[in-house]
């Protein structure tokens, strides 16, 4: 059987397979947030021709099954089909993203008062030519160079010596010798260079996200970052969130792909920028990856499946440090690479990274660190103390679960206002255009002007005859901030999704009050709030406050810190220091299990209000409330 589709690709479809399966295997993704199970209804595709047996049509609305809207990975053709991929439904996940140049990092990494002194290390050695008289060895001529330098005990790798009497001849005795030692790292030999050619040095600072991979090329002498390369993560193709993404890895040959997929798209990047730059592999020493735990065992080919089963334990929390040629990164196979530690199974090495890249380890006033991406993770503490825990937000913020919710890219609401008298909304949408739905950022604003202006009640409920731009829709409830006409696609907020984004919100606050009461504090002892991850840039605090998911604290405590996680891993691969210190915090970093705090619930249901049941932990949002 045969899917054409409108664009003109055609696909081969296998008896019994859905149309997400086969266009899948054809390397054409839809988004596919749930992976195939029905649940997202993200997969829309349009049958223009041919007959097909649906097994569920999921949260299709009438208009769109009349419109002849399908979800692919619910329906399986029953012969020749001809189909439409709407535009928002194709998954461009080899898109590049445009990343903001962070702050001068070589001099933030100053401000730490550590020097650059990379894990990685090399060494000029001139060895004396073997000739009859003088036959030891080649590896006993070599340990022989490092006894005079004072070096003593490095070890050598069966790669290492194989390759030893080519490099020795090739370099004409006279090399660099790359090693790596550290804090408990004992010296071990990586390989050798050539004076000339290769003498250049590089690293590569890695952050896996869920969502995004960004890749940084460093410069390892003067800490300079030479270039930046990110794009979405391609593991996308098989789930957005980091659960659906553990499913498909125990599932039949899963891992691995979910390891090539993200493995690609670094070496994707790591190759343009090696190549834009002229730069050979034997001249990048050493790379350093930060994610979540779940790609961290997936970027290793590790099984993440005991994350997700109770007692929740990952396979490891430190990283031995692992060569290049093992994760199949196009760097030197030798180059060894550090991997951010976790803390839990639900605290990764992200989370470390963004505690070391705000300092609140070093510093005495207590912080709080939130990262909120697919999942919320937070971190207390100061220099004495530091205190995590993760609340499961569901991926809502990042569009997963709401009727028209989508990632701030092209074509998403990412900001709301709406007028005190008529109750019209004005909408910004990011790149300009028509939008095609509404981001995490935008659902924080719909939400806190709908509740301003009294479209919605404390519960989330619609005020029904408010305003026209309320409707019965076929879910309940609904909003409408565009109409479209044309493709009879509205982009809408429906009560379902208000409630969606509320159990979110109610989530982090209850984490954030659960792990201060644990240590006996209350917010106002908070004086700083570092926020990173997606929203990292642009969340609206005052909005966010009003709904009731950030604390009512002063708005110049609020520090928008972007990717703390590549600049965590940017640390760790220049300083031998900051590595010691990023495995400190992971070690004096107390894990909390909310699920098991009743305490967690109590302050869960509490907040399940805009913006809060107990209107006194809100004064400035109770001041602006009509
Ligand atoms: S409904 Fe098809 S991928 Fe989620």
């Amino acid at each position: 059987m045969e899917l054409r589709l409108t664009s003109d690709e055609v696909v081969k479809i296998k008896e019994g397979e859905d149309i997400y399966t086969a266009l899948k295997r054809a390397g054409i993704y839809l988004t596919a947030s749930c992976g195939g199970k029905g649940a997202c209804g993200k997969c829309r595709v349009r049958i223009i021709d041919g007959k097909t047996e649906i097994k569920s049509y999921g949260k299709l609305t009438h208009i769109e099954r009349e419109s002849n809207i399908v979800l692919a990975c619910q329906t399986l053709p029953n012969g020749d089909l001809l189909i439409e991929i709407p535009k928002e439904s194709r998954l461009v996940v080899g898109d590049k993203i445009a990343v903001a140049r962070t702050k001068d990092l070589a001099g933030y990494l100053k401000s730490y008062g550590v020097g650059i002194n990379p894990t990685v290390k090399r060494l000029p050695l001139n060895l004396p030519p073997a000739t009859i008289t003088d036959n030891i060895s080649d590896l006993d001529r070599l340990r022989r160079a490092l006894d005079e330098q004072g070096i003593k005990g490095m070890r050598f790798s069966h790669e290492f010596v194989a390759e030893l009497a080519d490099a020795l001849r090739r370099a004409d005795w006279n090399m660099e010798l790359v090693y790596v030692e550290g804090q408990g790292i004992p010296a071990e030999a990586i390989f050798l260079t050539p004076l000339e050619g290769c003498n250049r040095r590089y690293g590569i600072a890695v952050d896996i996200g869920t969502t995004t991979v960004v890749v940084y090329l460093v410069n390892l002498v003067n800490g300079e970052v030479v270039d930046i390369g990110s794009t979405y993560n391609s593991q996308m193709r098989h789930g957005d969130d980091v659960i659906t993404r553990i499913v498909h890895a125990t599932e039949g040959g899963g891992l691995n792909e979910l390891q090539e997929a993200v493995v690609k798209d670094i070496n994707t990047i790591v190759d343009s920028l090696m190549e834009r730059h002229d730069i050979k592999s034997c001249e990048v020493d050493a790379a350093t990856v930060s994610g979540n735990t779940t790609m961290s065992h997936i970027f290793w080919g590790l099984d993440p499946g005991s994350i997700r089963e109770e007692p929740y334990i990952p396979t490891l929390n430190f990283f031995p440090m692992w060569r290049g040629g093992t994760a199949r990164l196009s760097i030197n196979p030798q180059s060894p690479v550090y991997t951010v530690p976790c803390v839990a199974s639900y605290v990764g090495g992200d989370i470390v990274a963004g505690v070391l890249a705000t300092k609140m380890h070093r510093n005495p006033e207590v912080a709080l660190f939130m990262d909120i991406g697919t999942n919320g993770e937070i971190a207390i503490g100061n220099n004495e103390w530091l205190m995590t825990a993760a609340c499961s937000m569901g991926p809502c913020f990042e569009g997963s679960g709401i009727r028209c919710g989508m990632r701030a890219t092209a074509g998403a609401i990412e900001s709301v206002k709406i007028d005190t008298e008529t109750c019209e909304p004005e909408i910004s949408v990011i790149g300009g255009g028509l939008p095609m739905g509404i981001c995490g950022s935008g659902m924080i604003d719909a939400i806190s002007e709908m509740f301003l202006n009294g479209i919605i009640d404390r519960k989330g409920k619609f005020v029904k005859g408010k305003t026209g731009r309320i409707r019965e829709g076929e879910e309940g409830a609904e909003f409408v901030f565009y109409k479209d006409e044309r493709r009879r696609k509205d982009i809408v907020l429906t009560e379902a999704d208000v409630e969606n984004i509320i159990r979110a919100k109610a989530a982090l606050y209850a984490g954030i009050k659960t792990l201060l009461a644990e240590v006996g504090f209350t917010m106002d002892a908070v004086e700083k709030v570092y926020i990173a991850g997606g929203f990292g840039n642009y969340i609206n605090v005052e909005k966010a406050i009003l709904l009731g998911m950030l604390p009512d604290i002063p708005k110049e405590r609020f520090v928008f810190m972007g990717n703390t996680s590549i600049t965590g891993a940017y640390l760790c691969l220049l300083s031998e220091e900051l590595r010691k210190e990023a495995e400190d915090i992971t070690s004096k970093m107390t894990y909390i299990e909310l699920s098991v705090y009743r305490s967690f619930m109590d302050e869960y249901m509490s907040a399940l209000f805009l913006p809060h049941t107990d209107m006194s932990q809100f004064p400035t949002a109770a001041g602006m409330i009509k």
